[in-house]
């Protein structure tokens, strides 16, 4: 087998498996050969050497999945994420971001020199720059989630919106992170999706909260939704072989809208031009 992507035999991590881009990637990670070890909350559905029940914003199941894990580890693919609506905001907060980030510093002790850590952000975080100073206070915080749920109580009127903030991290946090793995020879990126088809879009919809219309300002130029696939398998590339000397990156994987708004072809809405 051409192990081009170098996940054969290797052990990899991933965390919303069950459904969407997770999913996505979990099954392409089974079929290029790798030990892949699933978290999620749901029930996972791809053949995985191993699946553990996790929820991302509970610190005793988030430590009892690092010691069902493996000593070493080649990549953490962070692909579990909840839409506010309808979650509220703290806990989409403590689930995006805050369960991330423990999760990734634990487990960043095992991951070999070679390895790499994906994450889904999202171009509703692209925003994040005129943010900074807040995303930062954040940031300074210890990685608890205790201390994150106290932050996020007392700063509630300054984090309304718990999706977009939570994604603004994702993006500070992988750039921030960058220099400090390189140095481990560990690479960090992340994706910034356009809407995507999966049960996070049916969420968003569901119950009249958001609008088909208002998600369509946000479609690409081609007009089209994109698929789990579609972003599961950009994530495959960034923690592999394939992209060994790109770090620190947010990929905006949206079929060119970034670029029309960045060009002035079109409305910026999130304020990321
Ligand atoms: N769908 C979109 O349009 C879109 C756009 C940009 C970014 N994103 C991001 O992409 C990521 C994947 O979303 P998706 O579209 O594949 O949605 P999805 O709902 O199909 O998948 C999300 C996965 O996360 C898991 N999950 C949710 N809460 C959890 C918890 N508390 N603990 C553990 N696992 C939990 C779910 O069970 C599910 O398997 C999310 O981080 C989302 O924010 C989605």
């Amino acid at each position: 087998m051409n192990d081009m992507l170098g996940y054969n035999g290797k052990n990899v991590v991933i965390t919303g498996a069950a459904s969407g881009m997770g999913k996505a990637a979990a099954q392409l990670l089974v079929d290029a050969g790798a030990q892949v070890y699933a978290l999620d909350i749901a029930e996972v559905t791809v053949p995985v050497a191993t699946a553990l029940k996790v929820d991302m914003q509970d610190a005793a199941s988030l430590e009892t999945a690092v010691n069902a894990l493996p000593r070493e580890i080649h990549a953490l693919f962070n692909c579990a994420g909840v839409p506010s609506p309808p979650f509220a905001a703290q806990e989409t907060m403590l689930i995006n971001f805050a369960g991330l980030r423990w999760l990734t510093e634990a487990l960043l002790p095992r991951i070999s020199e070679g390895g790499a850590i994906a994450s889904i952000a999202s171009t509703a975080g692209m925003g994040w720059k005129p943010n900074l100073e807040r995303v930062r206070e954040f940031l300074a915080l210890d990685n608890s989630l205790e201390t994150a749920k106290h932050w996020l109580q007392e700063n509630a009127d300054a984090v309304p919106d718990g999706y977009g903030f939570s994604k603004q991290c994702i993006i500070v946090y992988t750039m921030s992170m960058a220099g400090e793995l390189a140095q481990k020879g560990i690479r960090i990126n992340c994706i910034s999706p356009s809407p995507t088809d999966s049960a996070f879009m049916q969420q968003l919809k569901g119950e009249g909260q958001i609008p088909d219309e208002a998600v369509e300002l946000f479609l690409p130029p081609n007009g089209r939704y994109a698929s789990g696939e579609d972003m599961g398998k950009v994530m495959l590339l960034l923690n592999s072989e394939l992209a060994g000397f790109i770090s620190g990156q947010n990929l905006p994987v949206d079929f060119g809208y970034c670029a029309e708004v960045v060009m002035g072809q079109r409305d910026d809405l999130m304020g990321l031009a």
